[in-house]
């Protein structure tokens, strides 16, 4: 049975505030309750009497950071997944073939700075596995860091669950990983030259970056930048210009960019994504769009602002946003119930918009609940037999869930819909996703069924 709340006593306040600089977490503030009894527990783990005394050993800098550490693996939210934003990777794939069809000799050296269990940073290991195979001479050393220690571990020992790869056809998967029961464990070549290491971005760069100055190719922090208060991300956009190389990318996740926080980049477009760019005094390579003006674009909502009180239901109900745009940022935060409670609460209201009905199918799929889930994917068509992305997941749903036949039938339909679709992208829960892309998939799984 579960416990009654306690209340949040002021030992509780003052160490979750502690925590929160110490990590930058700020979204903690509406999880009192998760995070006093974490205390709770802990302190009698530790066999100290009362939270009182807890909070005073914690003035013990070696104790405070190994119960930080601790925090973070219990409070941090590690959603990622292989080629996630797959545009990024494109528009990386770009620019670095342009350098080494110039000649380029320099070893790539890249840093994913919230790299969680590490699909990011083999992600780019794969890309730039695969631009070797057309330019022998590449080399490359990718860093990789988090604050969780066991995100860490699982990073390095490189074996992924099916979810890992959801957005890819299953020909990437074959080609890199081997099966392992129910996982898929990364290829050995393809782990030596990315090394893991624990490094929390508000604390001083650890000894792997040392000697980095000035140096980085590519600098990853995706989608840890919303849950920092803004002068934490202006700090953070300062150190990261430092770390990179003249010309070198910084990659953030969708609704991370702030053109006013990350000026002193130049913004580059490249068919749905946005890369920022540390000028070098030349043009950007001239497969990608030429750089954003600056000025002209308006500063990002999407970073939150921290507040000094915890938002009560109340003032949240009265500015209740229910934009797909918001909806994507929760469940990119891992906030999946917000998110569900959210189009659940649209749906009073707009019951005949497909869209809703497709991102409720996501989540509850997401969540394991698959029927309910088929159930909103064939009413959100239904609605609008033509939703592109209702057609795509449904399909993909249909793959893993329904006798080949049927799947096979799904398969074929939500291609045709693709094929005559006038967008380019696939607006998905997490991300945009090329039509171009959302075809290859299907056909792969086309084949895979047929198989
Ligand atoms: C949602 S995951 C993002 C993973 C990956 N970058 C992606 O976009 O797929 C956010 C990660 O940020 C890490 N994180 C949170 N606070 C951090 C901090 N202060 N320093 C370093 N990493 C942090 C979390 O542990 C988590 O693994």
């Amino acid at each position: 049975m579960s416990q009654p709340a306690q209340p949040f006593v002021p030992e509780s306040q003052r160490i979750l505030e502690s925590f929160m600089d110490y990590s930058g977490l700020n979204v903690l503030r509406e999880r009192e309750s998760v995070f006093q009894q974490l205390l709770l527990d802990r302190m009698e783990v530790l066999g100290y009497a009362s939270l009182q005394r807890y909070e005073q050993a914690l003035q013990e800098p070696q104790l405070r950071e190994q119960e930080y550490q601790g925090f973070a693996v219990k409070l941090t939210i590690g959603e990622t997944y292989f080629m996630r934003h797959s545009q990024v990777f494109d528009a990386l794939r770009e620019a670095w073939s342009s350098e080494l069809e110039a000649g380029r000799i320099r070893p790539y050296r890249i840093w994913s700075a919230a790299a969680s269990i590490g699909c990011e940073a083999y992600s780019i290991n794969i890309l730039l596995e695969e631009l070797k195979q057309r330019f022998p001479a590449l080399q490359r050393q990718i860093l990789a860091s988090d604050l969780n220690q066991d995100f860490l571990k699982t990073a390095r020992e490189a074996r992924y669950g099916d979810w890992s790869f959801r957005s890819l056809d299953p020909g990437f998967r074959n080609r890199y990983f081997q099966q392992q029961g129910t996982l898929w464990e990364l290829r050995p070549e393809l782990r030596q030259d990315v090394q893991f290491f624990f490094c929390n971005l508000l604390a001083d760069f650890p000894a792997q970056l040392t000697g980095l100055y000035g140096q980085l190719d590519a600098l990853f922090c995706r989608n840890v930048l919303i849950y920092f208060d803004p002068e934490t991300i202006r700090s953070l956009a300062k150190r990261f210009f430092q770390m990179l190389a003249p010309g070198g990318w910084l990659v953030l996740g969708p609704s991370e960019n702030n053109w006013e926080i990350f000026g002193e980049f130049e913004a580059v477009t490249h068919q749905g994504a946005v890369l920022y760019r540390k000028p070098d005094g030349k043009k950007p390579p001239a497969r990608l769009t030429t750089p954003v003006t600056l000025p002209s674009m308006p500063p990002s909502p999407a970073v939150p602002v921290r507040t000094d009180q915890p938002k009560t239901s109340a003032s949240r109900d009265a500015k209740a946003d229910h934009s797909r745009e918001h909806i994507r940022s929760l469940l990119s935060q891992g906030k999946r119930e917000e998110a569900l409670r959210c189009v659940k609460d649209a749906l009073v209201t707009q019951d005949l918009n497909p869209e809703y009905h497709m991102l409720s199918g996501y989540i509850e799929e997401a969540a394991g609940e698959v029927r309910i889930a088929g159930e909103h994917y064939k009413r959100a068509l239904f609605l609008d037999r033509e939703h592109p992305a209702a057609q795509f997941l449904q399909a993909q749903l249909g793959v893993k869930h329904l006798p080949p036949k049927v799947a096979l039938r799904q398969l074929r339909i939500a291609r045709s819909v693709l094929e005559s679709a006038h967008e380019e992208c696939l607006w998905l829960p997490l991300e945009d996703l090329s039509v171009e892309a959302a075809l290859r998939i299907l056909r792969g799984l086309e084949d895979e069924v047929k198989a």
